[in-house]
């Protein structure tokens, strides 16, 4: 069936939900902690087995892309003062994978985005990550929906979340037949459905593995929902033919799309982190008893 080898991250947003800070700074660099929410994605992609990471990316994204790179300078400051431990880290990021990028010029949709790195992935079938999406599960969930593809000869599997109801404009909301108890067998995929029209409250979530025959289909799919060009739509052509899967994953799904839910990401893994737990609960007692910043 091929290996899956590649992720595409497309990081091509202009992030409006944060302006002001995104004037300056992607989106995809805010961080949770101390470290950016980009990095999150790519290690659980790495972590699942992906070598190459695929940014779809554009102007403004260049301190992304520095991140991943190595930084000749900084490591020679480290290394002379003695900061190994620093300069480790800093070196195993720029070592995480083969970072390669290349440029959506125009912001058309998801869809378009997918497709701007067809030339990057090749014809292999491939990952797509939404570093909106940060997961925190024992498997990663990228490599969730991997094995699904292994185990079931499916050429295409999208991540499912149960939404309430109300929610389902938020999402491309898939119908099908359950398989097993976290496998549907997906026949019809709708990008943002009012809840009135919603074949179902199982939503998308940003990941995704896709045969490379979804790039033909991205170029004859119509602009859909929003004048874009969906990607919801493309998978939905295969979903037709009774090839798409959605896997129900196991883990913790943090929307870090908008501002309260970065802060609930960012108090979530620093929680995680020993030697920040204590702080973090520290601070979230002194909100409850209204003693902060006496
Ligand atoms: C995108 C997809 C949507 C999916 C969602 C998951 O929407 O178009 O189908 O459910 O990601 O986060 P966006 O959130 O980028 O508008």
């Amino acid at each position: 069936m091929g290996t899956v080898r590649t992720a595409v991250l497309p990081v091509a947003g202009l992030g409006t939900r944060f302006l002001p800070v995104t004037k300056a700074v992607p989106k995809e660099m805010l961080p949770l902690g101390d470290r950016p929410c980009i990095e999150y994605v790519v290690a659980e992609a790495v972590s699942a087995g992906i070598e190459r990471i695929v940014f779809v990316s554009s102007r403004g994204k260049d301190a992304l892309v520095d991140y991943f790179d190595r930084s000749p300078a900084l490591e020679a400051h480290l290394e002379a003062n003695n900061k190994g431990e620093l300069l480790a880290e800093v070196r195993r990021i720029a070592r995480m994978a083969e970072v390669v990028t290349v440029r959506q010029g125009e912001a058309l949709g998801l869809g378009h985005a997918v497709l701007t790195a067809a030339p990057a992935v090749g014809d292999e079938p491939f990952a797509v990550l939404l570093g909106d999406d940060v997961v925190d599960s024992a498997v990663p969930a990228i490599g969730q929906l991997i094995a699904a593809r292994a185990e079931t000869g499916a050429e295409a599997v999208v991540a499912l979340m149960e939404v309430p109801h109300e929610h389902t404009r938020r999402y491309g909301v898939c119908a099908g037949a359950w398989e097993s108890p976290s496998r549907m067998r997906v026949r019809a995929m709708v990008e943002k459905p009012e809840p009135e029209v919603a074949p179902s409250d199982f939503a998308i979530v940003g990941r995704y593995v896709l045969p490379s025959r979804i790039f033909s289909i991205l170029r004859s799919t119509p602009r859909g929902r929003g004048g874009e060009v969906q990607l919801t739509d493309a998978i939905a052509v295969l979903a037709a033919e009774g090839v798409v899967l959605g896997q129900v994953f196991d883990g913790q799904r943090f929307d870090t799309g908008d501002v309260l839910g970065l802060l609930r990401a960012s108090l979530h893994f620093s929680r995680k982190r020993p030697e920040l737990r204590e702080g973090v609960d520290a601070i979230l007692a002194e909100f409850q008893a209204g003693t902060l910043g006496r």
